[in-house]
């Protein structure tokens, strides 16, 4: 049996593997006017270690375990850096990115998910829109509110200036929910559990039934380790991709007292006793764990945080912007997010082969983060469906509006550092 390598831990960034701990981020977009001016600024940022890397993301996590222990109650102050560019921002960066084969990525999420796909272009942030330039890369600060706002403040003049050839697009921040709320997100649900866990990275966990924890190849989630589809002779990833990641940010506005009042006065007229989860439960729709042949093609490690402030008492209807500033990484974004949003989320026939069990409808849409289609064509267009599977035999459907809204983002890839030095005008590796 062969070993697998060690994995580079000062090469990858930490928020792919193992995540940035964030109380509180910054997404700063930006765009680069003058590639040439840039560059320095990209050497000067491993020079001063300012990007977070694997190896240092661990040290963060052991520090807050150790605080935890030594200062109970006290909060350790800390900010971690990490940086992605989209596709145009690669283009003037290196002139050698032919490599890059992973179609969404080069078609960028507008070309995606609006032309093709179900977001409503009057519903995105004007920033994210390629008719007023789109971005070119964003900065990631993750850590506590004050330090991270100080730290962000601070690369923004040192390396990420006009001097230096950048604009600052858009600054969107996300924040964890106040007291018995920390680590859920606004609909109410405790997230961030789910994770692939990665072969070489993680440590294999007992189930508790003697049986070990399913591990997923690293591959698909970091470029050029073991599982990277674009391996395969076809579409080779460059070798200097490797230890890089696609990222995909997105901010979804959720539509919280409109859920919580549907569940409120849906619930009771559907007979629905709870002890059968639909077929289009978003666990079952985004991670169909008996149904798939190949159990970790699709796997996709997700790093959102919630953004905007709790829902008011008398809010009785969406007054406030709020929702999750989603976030997740793949070694391919067709196999990735893309393929989870078309091919199982607003897809009303997936899984397929339920019909015996919702008495002959489909499973319908994700109703978490279901979509419409775009035009409406036929009066099914209109809602979304999903069917529940009553444990009395009871079947039955039920529609709904979507609960979220799209406001746009970008496709992003999160490079190694060294990859980071060759952007920045080192001898390329290869
Ligand atoms: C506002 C939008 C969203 C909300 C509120 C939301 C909420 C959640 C929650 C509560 C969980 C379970 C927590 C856990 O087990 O860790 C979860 C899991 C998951 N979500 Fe989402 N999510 C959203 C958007 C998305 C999108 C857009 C995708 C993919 C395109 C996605 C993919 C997943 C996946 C793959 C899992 C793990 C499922 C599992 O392993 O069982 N989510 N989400």
């Amino acid at each position: 049996m062969t070993v697998p390598p060690t994995p580079d831990f000062e090469n990858i960034q930490g928020d792919i593997w193992p995540g940035l701990t964030k109380k509180y981020q910054i997404f700063w977009f930006f765009r680069i006017e003058d590639a040439d001016a840039f560059k320095p600024s990209l050497l000067q940022l491993l020079d001063d270690k300012v990007i977070t890397s694997s190896a240092d993301a661990q040290a963060h996590r052991e520090d807050i375990k150790r605080a935890k222990t030594s200062q109970p109650g006290t909060l350790l102050q800390l900010a971690a850096v990490n940086i992605a560019f989209s596709f145009k921002g690669m283009q003037k960066l290196s002139n050698d990115i032919d490599g890059f084969r992973d179609d969404p990525f080069r078609k960028g999420m507008e070309g995606d998910m609006v032309t093709e796909g179900r977001d409503k272009i009057e519903e995105w942030m004007n920033e994210f829109k390629a008719e007023n330039g789109g971005v070119d890369g964003v900065v990631l600060v993750c850590g506590t509110e004050s330090t991270v706002k100080a730290t962000m403040q601070e690369l923004a003049q040192k390396y990420f200036s006009s001097k230096q050839g950048i604009t600052q697009i858009k600054t969107l921040e996300g924040r964890e929910r106040p007291g018995a709320n920390a680590k859920h997100e606004h609909f109410g649900f405790l997230d961030a559990i789910s994770q692939p866990r990665l072969k070489g990275f993680d440590k294999q966990c007992e189930k508790g039934d003697g049986n070990y924890q399913f591990m997923c190849r690293p591959g698909r989630i970091i470029v050029g380790h073991d599982g990277d589809m674009n391996n395969e002779a076809k579409s080779q990833h460059p070798p200097w991709a490797k230890d890089g990641s696609y990222l995909v940010v997105r901010k979804l506005k959720q539509f919280v007292p409109e859920f919580n009042s549907y569940l409120e006065s849906e619930a009771p007229k559907l007979n629905f006793t709870g002890e059968q989860c639909p077929f289009a439960s978003h666990m079952r729709k985004t991670k169909p764990r008996s149904i798939v042949v190949d159990r970790d093609m699709n796997d996709i490690m997700r790093r959102g945080i919630p953004y905007g402030p709790e829902v008011g008492i008398d809010e009785t209807k969406t007054e406030q912007d709020r929702g999750l500033m989603f976030t997740c990484y793949q070694s391919s974004i067709g196999n990735g997010f893309q393929f989870l949003k078309r091919s199982w989320i607003n897809l009303d026939t997936f899984p397929a082969d339920k019909t015996k069990f919702t008495g002959g409808v489909n499973p319908g849409q994700d109703a978490i983060v279901g979509q419409l289609v775009k035009p409406i064509l036929k009066e099914k267009h209109k809602r979304l469906t999903t069917a529940l599977v009553d444990g009395n035999g009871q079947n039955s459907e039920t529609s709904f509006q979507p609960f979220i809204q799209s406001n746009g983002g970008d496709y992003f890839f999160s490079p190694s550092l060294s990859l980071i030095g060759e952007l920045g005008g080192r001898p390329m590796v290869n």
